[in-house]
């Protein structure tokens, strides 16, 4: 039992955000020439208004060919008209419906791992069940083979860890991304044509049979959309698990309360997302000269929301620093807000339910080992552990 579980690099962001909040809610990091977002009130802004704030972030990212094909379909680039017409094309594959209906899968899917770890009394938390259950489950979900999820995990790690968050706005990075978007793009391609040819069913079919109005997906469209899913769904759900256990460790009151209350969960992974954010900055770039926390954001601007500052912020929550499941109504921006809304949302919320109930009804206890060192992620890109070992009481 103990914490705080948190990494030191984090702990001082947390302490800028604080001042930053306080003294320059909107503020030109000269560093990255970017403007930076503190405040929840201005980050809904920036987040929901989208005639001053646009998704399409091209212009502050090396132009590469092989990034160009790989993007045709990943409409989270996108503003309107063209983000609604292909989110409401791959919405027709992926409705709350078919999310809800996978639930029996995935607690099968959690119940193999946890039977994998059989009698072992320490755990890595990441390893054996925070990666592993999100990349099976959305593999299988694409109807892609669950055996290359070694592949996915590394194709995430290259565009998301290896390199830094912010590789893609860098021509060194970007073309040390290059091999594995090429890898992954021929990979999806070959998939996406043997669904066109072989007539079996599943997501990536119904996404080959979506149209509205006579428009429909090209294959590499739906190849964007698809490694869109392979890489939004599964480093972001699986810190989020791993932060809803730190989160438990540190809090042994509201573990006590879930283990009594399991009908507790879905309101304890909402403080989660708001306490602990997993994805740290949402980006846009500005439309038009926009005044915002009482300065002027110039037109073409890269504006960055600082995630666990804004729900943080003590204008908008009581007690902002303390972790507490009975807050009513629990609010955050970790799934961003308006018409980007993750799309992905239920599903990750469904599968850390599953993954949370399983766990406190096969163990007694479970804790983060005292004088174990746990290994954080860059903070530049994700809050929370990447190695989490945990001790299981059965
Ligand atoms: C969009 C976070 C899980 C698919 C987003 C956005 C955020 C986010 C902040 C908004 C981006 C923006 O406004 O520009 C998260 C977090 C997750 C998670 C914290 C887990 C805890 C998933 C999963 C999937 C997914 C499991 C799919 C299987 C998507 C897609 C979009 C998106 C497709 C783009 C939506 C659009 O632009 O219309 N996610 N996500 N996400 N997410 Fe997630």
């Amino acid at each position: 039992m103990g914490g705080p579980h948190i990494s030191e690099e984090m702990q001082e962001l947390f302490t800028l955000f604080r001042h930053k909040r306080r003294t320059e809610p909107v503020g030109l990091d000269e560093e990255t020439g970017r403007w930076r977002v503190f405040r929840f009130a201005d980050a809904m802004t920036v987040a929901t208004d989208a005639h001053s704030f646009s998704n399409d972030l091209s212009e502050f990212i090396p132009y590469h060919e092989d990034l160009a094909t790989f993007s045709k379909g990943n409409f989270q680039n996108m503003d309107q008209p063209r983000h609604r017409e292909l989110r409401g094309l791959v919405s027709q594959g992926f409705t709350p419906r078919f999310v809800t209906g996978l639930a029996p899968r995935i607690e099968a899917v959690a119940a193999e791992l946890l039977d994998t770890i059989g009698d072992r009394e320490r755990i890595d938390l990441v390893a054996d069940l925070a990666h592993p259950l999100p990349v099976t489950v959305i593999a299988e979900v694409m109807g892609l083979p669950v055996s290359d999820r070694g592949l996915f995990r590394k194709w995430a790690d290259a565009l998301l860890v290896d390199n830094g968050i912010d590789a893609i706005f860098s021509e060194e990075g970007v073309a040390a991304m290059a091999p594995s978007i090429r890898e992954m793009n021929a990979y999806l391609l070959n998939h996406v044509r043997e669904y066109r040819t072989s007539k079996r069913e599943g997501l990536i079919a119904d996404l080959i049979a979506a149209e509205t109005d006579g428009v429909t997906l090209d294959d590499q469209e739906i190849v964007g959309f698809l490694a869109l899913l392979l890489i939004a769904g599964h480093l972001t759900t699986s810190t989020l698990l791993g932060n809803a256990i730190l989160c438990l460790d540190e809090n042994p009151e509201a573990a006590r309360q879930l283990r009594e209350d399991p009908a507790l969960i879905p309101a304890m992974i909402e403080e989660v997302l708001r306490y602990r954010s997993p994805l740290v900055w949402l980006d846009r770039k500005a439309l038009r000269t926009v005044h915002l926390g009482g300065v002027d954001i110039p037109e073409g601007s890269q504006v960055s929301v600082a995630l666990p500052s804004v729900t943080r912020d003590e204008s908008e929550f009581e007690n902002p620093d303390t972790f507490d499941i009975h807050r009513d109504p629990i609010r955050h921006l970790s799934f961003g807000m308006g018409v980007h809304f993750c799309l992905g949302a239920p599903l990750a919320r469904l599968e850390v339910k599953i993954a949370l109930r399983a766990l406190l009804s096969r163990y007694r206890d479970f804790e983060v080992p005292a004088g174990e060192r746990l290994v954080y992620h860059d903070p530049r890109g994700f809050q929370g552990a990447k190695v989490l070992p945990l001790d299981l009481f059965r």
